[in-house]
């Protein structure tokens, strides 16, 4: 088949990377791509928020699976567009890509579907998003309610950088519409795992775990980002992937069923492992970045396939998935002043000696081909990924071929999956 994956970061490089490796698979194209992807597939200028263009793309190039990598065309409404132009697509519609973009909707459904999560306030008072922090206390948690790529969430035990949170948004307008409604919640104490599952809207594939780094700095300090670093698989505690699919993934596509949201994609699920057993933080309706580079190299069962599939409303048929039995750590590098203020267009050295390495991979994110050569172009510039028989082995080849490349102002974590790896059990991510 031919398959066209929609975005241009390190996830939608380890897509198209798994997709071009699959036999299934006959071409691989990208819109728009980077300058990494443009080695394993065929780039094409379109923008990917843009349902008519992307559906217009498809439909010329005649793709028989499109692949949907980032929550923004989600939410604008490519899925629809590209069904309504009968395209086998793998992601929900925006309606049903709502499990993300709105965490006030993903809270009702939860609540709808019994599925464990933080007790919450939802609202658009400022004096009622304080009194909710005072209902339940530090350390506070305040989110914008809409899409704010992992920016739009605060966690403090300072009471007074909470209440700024709440102004802010409520307030000043932070976020735009994505902050003009808050979810205030209860603080979830345990370890994080991220649980990817791909599903028809019937049937459910869950995926290996994963753990992300959210915040910036070594040691879980300084702000949340969209993810410094992943290892996979990661420990599931006292829980396990079935159980998951029967608390979590089954009944929440039950709900959306029961109200006609045709879900066809990645259900991820942000969990906390608590004492009291696992709890949703958050819904995504897309693979996770830097979760895909970790978790998609293991993959041994046929990638196109899994996702045609899913489109098709055929995952029912599809047989358990095979997995490389090695873990795989993923290290971010990003660009010096990442989140906030990132710089761009420094160029970057040490890309050629890693290429041809076995077991290792890395995923471009924010790059750009000039003539001189590749460019830092964004805030996260490259994934580097390593297996190893063990997960100190995956992550001390991982640094080893982090540590080959370099760039004015290169930033990165030194504790990607340290403590797992030490075997002082999953590390805490918040
Ligand atoms: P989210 O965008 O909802 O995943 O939140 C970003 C990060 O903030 C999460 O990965 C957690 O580390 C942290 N966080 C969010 N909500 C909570 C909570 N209720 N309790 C503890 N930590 C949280
Ligand atoms: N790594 C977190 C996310 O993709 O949302």
């Amino acid at each position: 088949m031919r398959v066209l994956v929609v975005g241009g970061g390190a996830r939608e490089h380890a897509l198209c990377w798994g997709l071009g490796r699959a036999v299934t698979v006959e071409e691989v194209l990208c819109a728009p791509g980077n300058a990494g992807i443009a080695r394993v597939a065929r780039l094409r200028a379109v923008d990917p928020s843009d349902p008519a263009a992307v559906t217009d793309l498809a439909v010329e190039e005649g793709v028989d699976l499109v692949v949907i990598g980032p929550e923004g065309p989600l939410a604008a409404g490519v899925a629809d567009a590209l069904g309504d132009a009968g395209v086998p697509v793998f992601g929900p519609t925006a309606r049903a890509a709502r499990l993300e973009s709105s965490k006030a909707f993903a809270k009702e459904v939860m609540a709808a579907a019994g599925v464990p999560t933080a007790d919450s306030w939802s609202g658009e008072d400022p004096r009622d998003a304080v009194a909710a922090l005072d209902r339940f206390g530090p350390p506070y948690v305040v989110k914008a309610d809409g899409l704010a790529a992992g920016k739009g969430v605060v966690v403090t035990a300072d009471r007074a950088e909470a209440e700024a949170a709440v102004h802010a948004a409520l307030v000043e307008g932070r976020f735009g519409d994505a902050g003009a409604r808050l979810v205030v919640e209860e603080f979830l104490e345990g370890p994080e795992v991220s649980v990817l599952a791909v599903t028809d809207g019937r049937s459910v594939a869950v995926l290996d775990p994963a753990q992300d780094f959210k915040r910036a700095l070594t040691g879980d300090k300084g702000p949340n980002t969209g993810g410094m670093g992943a290892y996979s698989p990661a420990s599931l505690g006292g829980t396990s992937a079935p159980d998951l699919h029967d608390q979590v993934f089954a009944p929440v596509l039950r709900v959306l069923a029961a109200r006609d949201l045709h879900y066809r994609g990645v259900l991820y699920a942000g969990l906390v492992l608590t004492a009291d057993g696992p709890k949703v933080l958050e819904f995504n309706a897309r693979f996770g970045d830097p979760e895909a580079q970790a978790v998609l190299p293991r993959l041994r069962s046929d990638l196109a396939a899994l996702l045609a599939a899913c489109a098709h409303g055929e995952l029912g048929g599809f047989g358990p998935l095979v997995w490389d039995p090695r873990p795989a750590v993923t290290v971010v590098l990003a660009a010096g002043g990442y989140p906030d203020d990132p710089r761009t267009g420094d160029p970057i050295a040490g890309l050629d000696r890693l290429e041809g390495q076995p077991d290792v991979a890395v995923f471009h994110a924010g790059t750009r081909r000039e003539e001189a050569g590749i460019v830092t172009a964004g805030g996260r510039v490259l994934s580097v990924t390593a297996l190893g028989d063990d997960l100190a082995a995956a992550r001390t080849a991982a640094y080893r071929a982090a540590d080959q490349i370099s760039w004015l102002g290169l930033h990165r974590r030194d504790d990607i999956a340290l403590a797992a790896a030490a075997g002082r059990g999953p590390d805490r991510s918040a």
